[in-house]
């Protein structure tokens, strides 16, 4: 494991795209893991900034993202995969068709979370996982308490989560979904490479309740 400190939310934007270049050169069909909330959000646009100079592709690369709501319409902007679709998809040249997200309006769920899981296996695995923490120190939405072995299911958000994901939803709390699908930390941890990006005094050790 290698830590590295920025001076700037910039700087360590550059560094996590620099790594995702690195791995498209040698790799372009790999296949990539993508987070939401607003820590990933300075790789994407350095990453579309790439691509729009020409420098990079991800035209043969695929995509897994770590979460889902449960529930909200699919038209709304914070559903994860509009979330995706927006910062990410639509900053790149990735296929839309190849980023794939847990089905959070699936009527079976837990047979959605197995078909992720599936999905993700068959992809060959994860190359390459973007990573953000919260504030309890929750890895995708692996709350504290998770099991490391644990695989994509169905989770309850903490209220942490919830307070803190209010900002999203117009500053109202009640608005966030209570569940979501996620990734387990077991899931997570068969990427071959993992990149977190943690920014600002909220996310320091010893603040977060892990
Ligand atoms: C999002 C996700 C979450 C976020 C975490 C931090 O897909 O999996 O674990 O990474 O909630 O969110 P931000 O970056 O908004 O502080």
């Amino acid at each position: 494991m290698e830590v590295v400190i920025s001076t700037t939310p910039n700087e360590a934007g550059r560094l996590a795209a620099e790594i995702i270049q690195e791995l498209l050169g040698r790799q372009p069909a790999a296949v990539l893991g993508v987070a939401t909330g607003s820590s990933p959000l300075i790789i994407y646009e350095e990453l579309g900034r790439r691509v729009t100079q020409g420098a990079l592709s991800l035209a043969k690369a695929r995509a897994f993202m770590l979460d889902e709501y449960v529930g909200l319409p699919a038209d709304h902007p914070q559903r994860y995969r509009n979330v995706i679709t927006a910062e990410f998809i639509d900053k790149v040249d990735i296929d839309s068709a190849q980023v794939y997200g847990p089905d959070g309006l699936a009527a079976d769920l837990v047979t959605a979370c197995g078909a992720y899981e599936r999905a993700i296996a068959d992809a060959g695995g994860v190359d390459l996982q973007i990573l953000g923490i919260g504030t309890d120190g929750h890895i995708a939405f692996n709350e504290p308490g998770s099991s490391l072995a644990s695989r994509t299911r169905i989770k309850t958000l903490a209220s942490q989560t919830r307070t803190d994901n209010a900002r999203f939803f117009g500053g109202d709390v009640e608005a966030v979904p209570h569940h979501c699908l996620t990734q387990g930390i077991g899931t997570i941890l068969q990427a071959r490479h993992i990149a977190l990006v943690a920014f600002g005094r909220r996310k320091e050790i010893g603040r977060a309740q892990v």
